[in-house]
């Protein structure tokens, strides 16, 4: 099997990425590199600047990373690229606040994989996933803000369903299967 860099810190991600790509041959291998979340309006910007950070370090390898967020319709697009600093700082209780008085409860899940070579600019690979966000936490799976989330097409929230499910109707799920429809043509697996 070929090896895959993935870095990242999130645990949760890597697992979903690992169950997705496994069946295809390609072994994913987490390396906790960190690097700095600029402030922006983009995941894409935020993305690409962890890439270029990475290769400065000199890295030896290909690799991807992954920025992600959930954007609610009735709070404007918020949390969205601060996805992460709002569920350690006010979390999802403080979410679900804010929109206790708010009849839109329309949500997108957006993921943002950039591939990138030791040199060279970065290949980014975007899914999507639409759905709502619940009035209270249900399901104990998953991470983040998967308990309050539930795609269009099921009903039940992402905390509840299994990696192998999430991942069908996932904007992760989406965009690791750009990702390896790119890898493919790359004949990466051959490599
Ligand atoms: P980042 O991509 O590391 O900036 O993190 C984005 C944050 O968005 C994560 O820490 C989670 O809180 C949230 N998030 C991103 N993807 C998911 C997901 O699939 N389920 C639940 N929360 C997510």
């Amino acid at each position: 099997m070929n090896t895959l860099y993935f870095i990242t810190g999130n645990k949760g991600k890597v697992h979903e990425a690992t169950e997705k790509f496994r069946p295809l041959g390609i072994n994913i291998r987490q390396k906790n590199l960190g690097y700095p979340e600029i402030q922006t309006d983009t995941l894409e910007d935020v993305a690409a600047y962890g890439v270029t950070h990475i290769q400065k370090q000199g890295i030896d390898h290909g690799f991807i990373l992954e920025d992600a967020g959930i954007f609610i319709d009735g709070l404007q697009g918020f949390p969205g690229v601060y996805s992460s600093y709002v569920y350690h700082t006010i979390g999802l209780q403080g979410i679900l606040d804010l929109l206790a008085n708010t009849l839109k409860c329309t949500a997108v899940f957006r993921s943002v994989f950039a591939y990138a070579e030791p040199k060279g600019d970065p290949h980014f690979f975007i899914g999507e996933c639409l759905g709502k966000i619940l009035k209270e936490e249900k399901g104990s799976q998953g991470f983040g803000y998967d308990p309050i989330f539930i795609p269009d097409g099921s009903d039940r929230t992402f905390a509840q369903m299994d990696t192998s499910e999430k991942n069908q109707f996932s904007h992760r799920g989406k965009s690791l299967e750009k990702l390896y429809n790119f890898l493919n043509e790359k004949k990466f697996m051959k490599n």
